[in-house]
């Protein structure tokens, strides 16, 4: 398998208690729900997801934005559903570079934090990323006051490669960045 096979069919995923899957319209109303309990925190970056944060349609025209981002081979965005199916989050690779690395994104909503969910799910994407797909380096970005975030990706392996100063602007305060990753041969 190599890097193009994942954008021939949409690459399910599953875990112990999760599978991660294609989004799909009728996902959107749940989707909005989540997705506003998730950012519904001082700690969230001030840039991310504020387009579909204003509407369930909003969320509606990014699923089909990301149905052809896919198709365009750009990105790989992942519903998390619990076994009984429930939507509880989502988890993303874009930004491939020479189709070896990657920025990851991701948010689970309020009620379904802090139950090693999301470390669940970081831990397959990367493990699908660094196999199948053959990538060498995942990164994130996340705002230094977001201690679960960064906590997260330091259990499952990424390291802290840097601050990124002034990297946000939220409320009239500057915010910083952390910059985080994880390479093929870290694991
Ligand atoms: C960041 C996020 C995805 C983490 O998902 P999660 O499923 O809660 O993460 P996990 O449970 O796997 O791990 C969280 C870790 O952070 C730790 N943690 C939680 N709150 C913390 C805090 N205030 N300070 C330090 N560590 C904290 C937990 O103890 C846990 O570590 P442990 O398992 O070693 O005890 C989730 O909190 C979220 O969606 N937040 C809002 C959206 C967001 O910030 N997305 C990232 C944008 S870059």
């Amino acid at each position: 398998m190599a890097f193009r096979d994942a954008f021939k069919e949409f690459p399910i995923i599953e875990t112990e208690r999760l599978v991660l899957r294609n989004l799909r319209s009728e996902d959107a109303e749940e989707y909005y729900c989540q997705l506003r309990s998730a950012f519904d925190s001082p700690s969230r970056p001030p840039w991310a997801y504020g387009f579909e944060l204003r509407s369930v349609e909003a969320v509606r025209d990014s699923i089909k934005f990301t149905e052809n981002a896919w198709k365009k081979k750009a990105r790989i965005k992942w519903g998390l559903c619990l076994k009984n199916g429930e939507f509880v989050g989502q988890c993303e690779l874009y930004d491939f570079a020479n189709q070896v690395k990657a920025e990851i994104g991701y948010w689970l909503g309020a009620v379904h934090q802090n139950q090693g969910l999301m470390s669940e799910a970081i831990t397959a994407v990367v493990d699908y990323a660094f196999g199948p797909m053959g990538m060498n380096r995942i990164y994130a970005k996340t705002a230094t006051k977001n201690t679960s975030s960064i906590a997260m990706l330091r259990k499952v392996g990424f390291v802290q490669e840097g601050i990124l100063r002034q990297d946000g602007y939220r409320d009239g305060l500057w915010t910083d960045t952390a910059l985080m990753a994880i390479l093929s041969s870290d694991l």
